[in-house]
């Protein structure tokens, strides 16, 4: 495969993993796959912004090696220590020996943590720049972006940010540019790598686009670490990611459930019904038979939660245990939410639920919702009243 030109003179030499469908652990399902994308720039002085992942890297050397002998580069980037963008580094590290890599203090720190090799490392701050001859390279730290290590590099000459893993999506495709795929596909999955991975760092998020855009850099062109390029709009994608910083939400309600016979099921699918004739929009999952990764990524734009589950052993069941553990993680702010479950002879999942929400921070705004065994006419109407309150409630 030959590497993409994405500017005169700047090549992509990444890899693209079609196979990979889990990522981070099982933390995040890649249906889509991923690309782990390199970014060659040649000028006088030739730099190689970040590696890949080590399996791929025969794959970014074959494209380097059909642009320019290795030994030829001058600098590595290290945008970034996680092993996607820095385990082909010790491999790479041997084909080009003059190479001074650059990065944060943290890189410096976890690549030595990661891969226990001496490389001449050059530690970078914020306005730093490295001249490579006709252009210039302007680094920004983006500490908990989404590292403590986690580094921006842009260049003024090209109006071209290369943001390591921000503004990035989970997203193998023979497409190299944001304007050449389908944007409805592209921005699921960037609103699915945000929930999934960036959400809890939202705060952190806003004030970093607040200070990019007070720098007053300009940008033509935004070159994460993963997926396709934004050339046609950055802004499309900055706009969303202040959107979904800010914790911005729909009138739409997620509800995910786990049941042991079927009797939280049936509550769940009559407090859908309560919300749907209340006009609003509604998601429902079973949280044993659907993607977490696609859950989350919907609660991202909604303002209400519904969380349901019978009670084994006076707690809730374990997969929605994980769940909501996993949630709670993601810090999501300004949400509202209600819960209901059956019980045989004794209660305790919508206790324990209450309980975790509370830590979650996530206001539980009605009664919850308790049925033994399994729900009569009398019960389901009060599932489709507690879903009616609910949506009312949402439509304040
Ligand atoms: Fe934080 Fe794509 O690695």
């Amino acid at each position: 495969m030959i590497p993409q030109e994405i500017r005169k003179d700047i090549f992509w030499v990444g890899a693209i993993d079609w196979n990979v469908k889990n990522f981070h652990g099982h933390t995040y399902t890649t249906q889509r796959g991923t690309t782990y994308n390199a970014y060659l720039i040649l000028d006088e002085k030739v730099a190689l912004v970040d590696t890949v992942y080590g399996p791929f890297a025969d794959e970014m050397i074959e494209k380097i090696k059909q642009v320019i002998s290795l030994e030829k580069i001058d600098y590595i980037i290290a945008n970034h220590v996680e092993i996607d963008h820095s385990g082909s580094l010790p491999q790479i590290l041997k084909l080009c020996p003059k190479a001074k890599v650059l990065g944060t203090q943290k890189c410096k720190e976890g690549l030595f943590r990661n891969f226990y090799i001496d490389m001449d490392f050059r530690v970078v701050k914020t306005a730093d720049k490295l001249n490579l001859g006709k252009r210039n390279l302007t680094f920004i730290e983006a500490p908990m972006i989404h590292w403590p290590d986690s580094m921006f590099t842009y260049c003024p000459q090209e109006k071209l940010l290369l943001p390591n893993d921000a503004f990035g999506q989970h997203y193998a495709t023979s497409q190299r540019f944001d304007d050449e795929v389908k944007q409805d596909e592209l921005m699921d999955e960037a609103k699915k790598y945000y929930a999934n991975i960036l959400w809890p760092l939202s705060t952190i998020i806003l004030k970093k686009i607040e200070e990019i855009q007070k720098m007053g850099i300009p940008i033509e062109m935004i070159a994460p670490s993963h997926g396709v390029i934004w050339r046609k709009d950055p802004m499309k994608i900055i706009n969303a990611y202040v959107s979904w910083a800010k914790n911005e939400t729909e009138p739409k309600v997620v509800v995910v459930y786990e049941t042991m016979w079927g009797s939280t099921e049936k509550m769940a699918q009559t407090i859908v019904e309560g919300i749907i004739d209340s006009g609003l929009e509604v998601r429902l999952f079973d949280v044993t038979r659907s993607d977490r990764t696609e859950i989350i990524k919907e609660m991202l734009d909604a303002k209400g939660f519904v969380f349901g589950s019978s009670t084994h052993d006076n707690d809730m069941l374990p997969t929605i245990a994980g769940f909501l553990e996993f949630l709670k993680g993601l810090k999501p702010k300004n949400r509202v939410a209600c819960i209901f479950g059956s019980y045989g002879w004794a209660g305790g999942a919508i206790k324990n639920i209450e309980n975790i929400l509370k830590d979650t921070g996530i206001e539980i705004v009605q009664s919850s919702l308790s049925i033994q065994y399994a729900p009569d006419e009398n019960d389901l109407k009060a599932c489709y009243e507690f879903g009616k309150d609910f949506a009312l409630k949402l439509l304040k």
